[in-house]
């Protein structure tokens, strides 16, 4: 039964978010404060990732402050990409993981609730590895990318927010016979390009893991046309690749290609630092398609869209789950932990596990031979 007293103080704990936001951060704040406080724990909400805690700025949560937020989008703490190890400090990295640390033991801190995807994971392992701080971390992501749990919260929201753009798209392309190339975000894990492709009935799926040849893309689509069906869904993730550039980046050794034509910078969040990447993919590939079948072709970039709004109800669940999880991990001392899900649980995983390693679709994962069951191509091999 669920105690209505208040417990005596058991500690502080600091929260925040870094990295992408995704729906479902207010819902894993919420789940994470309100369990702490049920065993008596205050909690400190950091502004702005780890920038905010340099920075030491920072929000005394309370009940009231956690309460309505379990639908909103976003996160009320606000985030950012900002290392400890490499922040930019009036336009130059700087190491700030020693003020990080003092900031830590200032706010008296027993432990820091980290929210965030892969890059977190190793921040956090770094601050508890190097600072001696404790770390609880909890895997976001809409990537789906993060090692040791089943799946990460934002994930699901952004699912069904491609696949109900899928769906639009379904439409405005059977009545104009075009053929559309949709980009989904992605750009070493394929899994929501995969999930929404499938659950969104995409006649294309291509995805980073599985290099694409265009010729066998072309004949797939010009199939259908001879069957009858005048139009055609592309779901492509961010960071596909064709065969010769797959084979070009296997050469190189792990460095990327050499960029031809229209280029753009990204920075390269992971690795801290710059990096050209050739024009979006999407643009690219209806291009060339449009060319090689003669079928109009037209581009939807889904982007930041697929990152806003609320969480549904799956992913609410879930991070009211993982959020309280943690609540009582820290109730219970247990820190330097990942909250995941294996099977039916949440549970803790080492984080010196779960840090530094990407989860990307294995290439035989039973949703790719489902998408192929359905006669979806994936551009490797003529469906
Ligand atoms: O890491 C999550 C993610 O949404 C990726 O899918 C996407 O490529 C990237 O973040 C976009 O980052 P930003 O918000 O910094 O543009």
């Amino acid at each position: 039964m669920v105690r209505k007293t208040k417990a005596a103080n058991k500690g502080t704990i600091g929260i925040l978010t870094a990295g992408g936001d995704c729906p479902g951060l207010n819902a894993v704040i919420r789940g994470v404060a309100k369990a702490a406080m049920h065993h008596g724990i205050k909690v400190i909400g950091i502004h702005d990732g780890f920038r905010g805690l340099v920075e030491n700025r920072y929000t005394i949560v309370d009940n009231p402050l956690v309460s309505g937020i379990l639908a909103q989008g976003g996160t009320f703490l606000g985030s950012s990409r900002d290392k400890p190890h490499k922040m930019p400090m009036g336009g130059k990295p700087m190491d700030m993981t020693s003020v990080a640390v003092a900031n830590y033991h200032k706010l008296n801190l027993d432990c820091l609730v980290c929210l965030g995807g892969n890059g977190t994971q190793k921040n956090a392992l770094r601050l508890h590895q190097q600072g001696g701080i404790n770390v609880i971390t909890l895997p976001k992501t809409i990537d789906n990318d993060v090692a040791e749990t089943d799946i990460t919260f934002g994930f699901d929201s952004a699912m069904s927010i491609a696949t109900e753009a899928i769906d639009r798209l379904h439409t405005t392309a059977t009545s104009h016979h075009r053929m559309i190339v949709c980009e989904i975000m992605g750009h070493s894990a394929g899994w929501l390009c995969l999930g929404a492709g499938i659950a969104g009935g995409a006649d294309v799926i291509l995805i980073p893991e599985l290099p694409y040849d265009i010729k066998i893309v072309a004949n797939s689509l010009q199939r259908r046309q001879r069957s009858g069906k005048r139009f055609s869904i592309i779901a492509v993730a961010e960071g596909i690749l064709s065969l010769d550039e797959a084979r070009a980046r296997a050469v190189a050794k792990g460095k990327k290609p050499k960029s031809t034509g229209e280029v753009r910078t990204v920075e390269n969040r992971d690795e801290g630092e710059v990096r050209l990447v050739q024009e979006p993919v999407a643009s690219r590939l209806a291009r060339q398609l449009q060319q090689l079948t003669g079928v109009e072709a037209r581009v939807t970039s889904l982007g930041h869209v697929q990152r806003g709004g609320p969480p549904t109800a799956f992913d609410r669940l879930l991070c009211t789950r993982l959020g309280t999880k943690a609540g009582e991990l820290l109730a219970e001392h247990h820190y330097n932990v990942m909250v995941g899900v294996k099977g039916t649980e949440c549970v803790p995983i080492p984080l010196v596990k779960a840090a530094g390693t990407k989860r990307i679709v294995p290439l035989d994962h039973p949703w790719i031979r489902t998408a192929r069951l359905v006669e979806t191509c994936m551009g490797d091999v003529e469906a």
